[in-house]
């Protein structure tokens, strides 16, 4: 990932720093609508730009959504081998880590990883505790696994008849080999969205995930209104608490670059 990025991006921060007015910014409405418009685009999904919040971090957003969604003690849902952080979130929201891995299979010369759904239904409710939240991460990362329709629904349908909530990774969203296609697990269909909250960021595919803390893109977050309903920690960047909403500014700077930016 050691590549420039690209001159949108590079633009807004210049013109950012040429302003010099470096005090506190909050997301626009116009960065939600960005958000929406690009989510019709590439998948056909269509979102509120009100159901759009901010967050400081993807990271940041798994301890948000755990604690939005979940109640002390409940489980969180996770297959290893996964993202480090992904194994921290138990400790830091005070749930219970159950984890369902994912298998690997050889085909010929080519290795993969798969859900083996009765593993994932078993680890579900497991360890005595009622699972709150699956932290999902699709497309997964290390394995590099990207999910078909189906495997989704299946995930998905094991979720909501268990009343378990989704939160999903799909950071990795935008960079895909060959012809694949990314899906949303919310896109599947709105029952599923009303349980999901997906965090996706610009910052991997245009390459200004290291500008330092600081400097980073806006990380977004999708949810629907049944979520933010259920928890008012989730109703809008209020989740975040105020010396990280200060931080926002030019990450929501990097993000007007991002609308013109090509799609892949
Ligand atoms: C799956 C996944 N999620 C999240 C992140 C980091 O997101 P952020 O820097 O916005 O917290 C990474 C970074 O490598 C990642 O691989």
């Amino acid at each position: 990932m050691d590549f420039a990025a690209p001159e949108p991006i590079r633009a807004v921060l210049y013109h950012f720093v040429e302003h010099g007015v470096l005090g506190y910014e909050f997301p626009t409405r116009e960065l939600r609508e960005t958000v929406a418009a690009r989510m019709q685009t590439l998948y056909g999904w269509q979102v509120s730009p009100d159901a759009v919040v901010a967050t400081p971090g993807v990271v940041a957003g798994f301890t948000l959504a755990a604690n939005a969604v979940c109640a002390a003690g409940q489980g969180l849902l996770i297959q290893p081998p996964v993202y480090p952080p992904f194994l921290k979130v138990n400790g830091s929201a005070g749930l219970v880590r159950q984890e369902a891995p994912l298998v690997l299979e050889t085909d010929g010369n080519t290795l993969r990883y798969s859900v083996d759904f009765d593993i994932f239904q078993k680890a579900v409710h497991s360890d005595g505790a009622k699972t709150g939240m699956f932290l999902f991460c699709n497309p997964h990362n290390p394995t590099g696994q990207i999910y078909t329709k189906d495997d989704l629904a299946r995930i998905a349908d094991i979720c909501l008849k268990n009343n378990i909530f989704i939160c999903s990774d799909e950071i990795h969203s935008e960079i895909l080999l060959g012809g694949t296609q990314h899906i949303p697990i919310a896109a599947l269909d709105p029952e599923i969205a009303d349980h999901t909250i997906t965090l996706i960021a610009p910052s991997k595919l245009l390459i200004f995930q290291a500008c330092s803390a600081d400097l980073r893109s806006s990380q977004i977050r999708i949810c629907s209104n049944a979520i933010r309903r259920r928890s008012s920690a989730w109703q809008c960047t209020s989740a975040v608490p105020d010396w990280w909403r200060r931080k926002l500014h030019f990450r929501v700077r990097a993000m007007d670059g991002w609308q013109h930016c090509d799609l892949i």
